[in-house]
């Protein structure tokens, strides 16, 4: 079982395309050309071409942040997986809690867009975590353990090597809050379980499962660090580019 470490930046509704290109020029420059670890910017819809264009010849992935479960039609104001297929896009981040909160996405919902992403052979990065209520409450693990089960339904076994999770507590995004390097571990090592029970534990110890929730790079190494957190999908800290290329170098440096 190796399991590379992936960084991820979900750059939200920012930048423009100029702002889109300056930044990923400088990750270019820093991480570019490095295979250690995987590193993937997903910038808005808008930027997705003149970022497709400037890591053609790098190591850098692209990914997009959102598509249509289905593949083309009356669904204005929508993109579908080909068409983020045709600039190049090789990940797509899916359920995240911004639109499960803001778009009344279910993992219902979500389930259709994952099983539509890999069928056009895009790499879903599935996005589950529980809310601050949640969690008091003790219902942490049921949480992520039915958006995992729903989330996935259906889903071909032969295709799980497409497949990356990103634990995001809502509680910890955007707020400065991050979750201790023991509780990541615990939500890790229990979704990998839930993954074990649905496809077996070979499977399952070759899924990628991300850490996601005001991660910079203070907090990186120590989450880095345990056994279960794969990588980083990195917010507020990926639009610029020292500290996400720090966060890079923390990962390289954990090998
Ligand atoms: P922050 O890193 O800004 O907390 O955002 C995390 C996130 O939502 C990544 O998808």
């Amino acid at each position: 079982m190796s399991r590379k470490f992936l960084i991820a930046g979900n750059w939200k509704m920012n930048l423009t395309p100029d702002e889109s290109t300056s930044l990923v020029e400088e990750i270019n420059a820093v991480a570019g050309n490095q295979t250690s670890v995987q590193v993937c910017v997903c910038p808005p819809f808008t930027s997705l071409p003149v970022v497709s264009e400037k890591v053609e010849q790098t190591e850098v992935l692209l990914g997009a942040q959102n598509m249509h479960a289905q593949p083309s039609g009356a669904y204005t104001g929508e993109i579908s997986a080909e068409m983020l297929r045709s600039l190049y896009v090789s990940h797509v981040i899916l359920g995240h809690s911004e639109r499960r909160q803001y778009c009344g996405e279910t993992n219902g919902s979500i389930n259709q867009k994952i099983l539509a992403a890999i069928h056009a052979n895009l790499k879903p990065i599935y996005c589950i975590g529980e809310t601050l209520d949640e969690r008091d409450s003790g219902k942490t693990m049921d949480v992520l353990s039915s958006q995992v089960r729903e989330g996935l339904e259906n889903f071909p076994s032969s295709a799980l090597d497409l497949l990356v999770i990103a634990y995001e507590p809502v509680w910890a995004i955007g707020t400065g809050k991050t979750a201790t390097d023991e509780m990541a571990q615990e939500a890790h090592l229990g979704i990998r379980k839930v993954l074990s029970e649905m496809f077996g534990d070979s499977a399952s110890s070759s899924i990628r499962i991300l850490y996601g929730g005001s991660m910079k790079p203070e907090n990186a190494a120590g989450l880095l660090a345990q056994p279960d957190v794969d990588g980083g999908l990195i917010g507020g800290a990926s639009l610029s580019a020292k500290p996400f290329c720090d966060i890079v170098e923390a990962a390289i440096s954990s090998l």
